[in-house]
């Protein structure tokens, strides 16, 4: 049996458009990380790995409460072309968006998951970690 939720639907759709951008952010950042050049190649690929892992546990989170509320969890990313690049800056410009993005997405969802505890939990968290990645990259462009 699902858990039920009010605006089940509705919500199962936002959770998904989440979902496609975590799907995509893993794409970006594993294909920046091959692309950095030169010194910054010793932080910046790093870091871009570390957010392909954030990704993949953030994808994890939302498909598992898709799963329990009955939907079916999208397998493909969101449609958003990847800025191909060796540019660092370029790099950390595409990456402000999709993390703004990403916030933006979240915060659409926190007001829909508010009866749930446990999912209004998982998505607070997610929706902070979002937050962090947008500071530490406005940080990085020196904003
Ligand atoms: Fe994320």
């Amino acid at each position: 049996m699902p858990v039920k939720i009010a605006n089940q639907a509705k919500l199962v759709k936002a959770l998904n458009q989440s979902l496609g951008w975590e799907l995509r952010a893993q794409a970006l950042y594993a294909h920046y990380a091959a692309y950095v050049k030169g010194l910054e190649s010793l932080t910046l690929a790093e870091h871009f790995e570390e957010e392909v892992a954030e990704s993949l546990g953030h994808a994890k989170k939302v498909r598992e409460i898709i799963a329990v509320l009955g939907g079916e969890a999208v397998t493909t990313r969101d449609a958003a072309p990847i800025v191909h690049t060796e540019e660092v800056r370029v790099m950390l410009e595409e990456a402000l968006k999709t993390e703004s993005k990403a916030a933006e997405a979240y915060q659409k969802i926190i007001p829909m998951v508010r009866g749930n505890a446990v999912f209004y939990h998982t998505i607070y968290h997610i929706l902070k970690d979002e937050m962090t990645a947008v500071m530490e990259v406005e940080a990085l462009l020196g904003r």
